[in-house]
């Protein structure tokens, strides 16, 4: 038997599946397939109303720029038509909340309170305090706040209705739970978008939230 199975196109066993139509919610079937996991949290701004605005994010990566001058998130595709994308143009300026699995729940019913007259992160049960440093609100119970400053967007192919957007973390909140460990207990959790297996399609499948353990130590290098 081959050690690796190759996937350049579609096989037809996904034909039909959700693996095939969530292409209509802009998912590719790769995504599924190869599993990677991205960091998840929940990214809260204002909107022009004044009403806090909470959007589930999960398309993200973080990194040093500027010759170790500063920390910056890429939130690698943000949908145009959402209020984060409106009130970023806007405020130029939002909190990253890192949510520990209790809070999941929580956090997801955001989505469902949507309206932009809802001050969407009282709604779903959660507490909005100021932040301190930028023009944003951001969730109370969330085990890290990362305040972030907007500073320039791209569409990874042009005409794309999501776009790329990078942004300079400022200064953060933590709890001393997640600075003491960050396996296992309070540590970022990660998205893992309907994993499948192409040679084994399941009728329905879901998505997971997973957690870091540690599998290698090193030092300097
Ligand atoms: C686990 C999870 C991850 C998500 N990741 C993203 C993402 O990376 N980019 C995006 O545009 N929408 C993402 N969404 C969808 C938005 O959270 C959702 O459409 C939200 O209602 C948009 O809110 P807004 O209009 O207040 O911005 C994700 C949803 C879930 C449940």
């Amino acid at each position: 038997m081959e050690r690796k199975y190759q996937y350049k196109e579609m096989l037809e066993s996904m034909r039909g599946t959700y693996g095939e139509f969530s292409k209509n919610y802009g998912f590719n079937w790769k995504e599924f397939v190869m599993g990677i996991p991205t960091p998840l949290f929940l990214v809260t701004t204002y909107k022009s109303n004044g009403q806090p605005n909470a959007t589930m994010q999960s398309w993200a990566c973080f990194t040093s720029a500027n010759h170790g001058g500063g920390y910056y998130a890429i939130l690698s595709s943000v949908n145009k038509q959402g209020h984060l994308c409106q009130s970023l143009h806007e405020k130029k300026a939002a909190v990253l909340n890192f949510m520990s699995p209790d809070l999941y729940e929580a956090c997801m019913q955001t989505i469902r309170n949507n309206q932009f007259e809802a001050d969407e992160i009282t709604a779903s049960g959660l507490t909005a305090e100021k932040a301190s440093w930028v023009e944003a609100p951001m969730v109370a119970e969330c085990f890290m706040n990362l305040e972030c400053r907007y500073m320039w967007e791209k569409e990874i192919v042009p005409g794309d209705d999501h776009v790329m957007v990078c942004m300079e973390v400022i200064g953060g909140h933590i709890e001393r739970d997640y600075l003491e460990n960050r396996f296992g207990g309070k540590g970022v959790l990660y998205n893992i978008h309907y994993p499948m297996n192409p040679e084994n399609v399941k009728e329905k499948g879901c998505d997971y939230t997973a957690r870091l353990t540690e599998a290698n130590q090193s030092y300097e290098y």
